[in-house]
């Protein structure tokens, strides 16, 4: 692939929410996750593991624990990405010792299981699918692991609606470039702050021309982040064996 190419695919991304009907071809899925595997891994640990998701119940439920996303029950198909412990652990244990999974392992883990999933959502879109991740997985995460019968040490972090799209969204725009690069040193706030009224510009005129004039992104930053979200999700991976101190 030319680099213009790859660039042309990353420039393309749009979440899609809303699918045509039709499977997700299992050779397809297999040759997106073998790519996605080839993501670097720190310590070459390779912390992840996803389970897709076929029975039409379950997926229903789940729409339902994600907060009522359609498109988790709708898309071609559904994949639970997981920071996976449990393997390590099995690996620590049989060679006799103890496992100790700290804070930074958990990291590692999160990290890993980014990186894999954002080469696995690039395949299905260089195949021509849609991709929508769904950190609604979160919203409900005991009832999420109680459906899916998670062992301790595997901890669901998002989900993964792939397909047909049936949607063409529009691009959201992103922070101007000088917002999210910078040289030696991090930007004063005045500059920070500037971006974000850049960004706000861009924004407003993307939610106008997709019907919610007078909104804007900071707004929405200052709404997300002022009130407590999941708060309950650090002490539910905690009881499931994480190390988060
Ligand atoms: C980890 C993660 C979780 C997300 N969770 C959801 C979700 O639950 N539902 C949803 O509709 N979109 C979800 N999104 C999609 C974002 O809302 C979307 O990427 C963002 O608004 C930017 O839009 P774009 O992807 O079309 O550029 C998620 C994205 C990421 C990376």
């Amino acid at each position: 692939m030319e680099e213009t190419e790859l660039f042309e695919l990353l420039g393309a991304h749009r979440t899609v929410r809303r699918f045509a009907g039709g499977e997700v071809d299992e050779g397809l899925v297999e040759r997106c996750v073998a790519a996605a595997q080839c993501a670097a891994t720190s310590s070459h640990v390779q912390a992840y593991s996803v389970i897709r998701v076929r029975d039409s119940a379950e997926r229903e439920r789940l729409a339902e624990l994600c907060g009522g996303q359609r498109q988790v029950s709708e898309a071609g198909a559904f994949f639970v990405l997981c920071a996976d412990q449990r393997r390590h652990r099995l690996v620590v244990e049989r060679a006799g010792s103890v496992f100790r999974p700290d804070f930074d392992a958990f990291l590692v883990a999160v990290i890993d299981v980014a990186l894999f999933a954002q080469n696995l959502a690039l395949g299905f879109e260089a195949a021509g699918l849609g991709v929508c991740f769904i950190g609604g997985l979160r919203n409900r995460l005991e009832e999420v692991d109680r459906l899916l019968e998670l062992p301790s040490d595997l901890f669901a972090l998002f989900g993964l609606c792939v397909g047909e799209a049936a949607e063409e969204p529009p691009r959201r725009p992103r922070l101007p470039l000088g917002s999210v690069l910078s040289e030696g040193r991090y930007p004063t706030d005045e500059h920070v702050l500037a971006g974000v009224a850049a960004h706000d510009r861009a924004m407003a005129r993307a939610y106008a021309a997709a019907g919610k004039p007078g909104r804007t992104w900071s707004g929405g930053i200052a709404r997300l982040f002022a009130a407590a979200r999941r708060a309950d999700v650090g002490a539910f991976y905690r009881a499931k064996g994480a190390g988060l101190d």
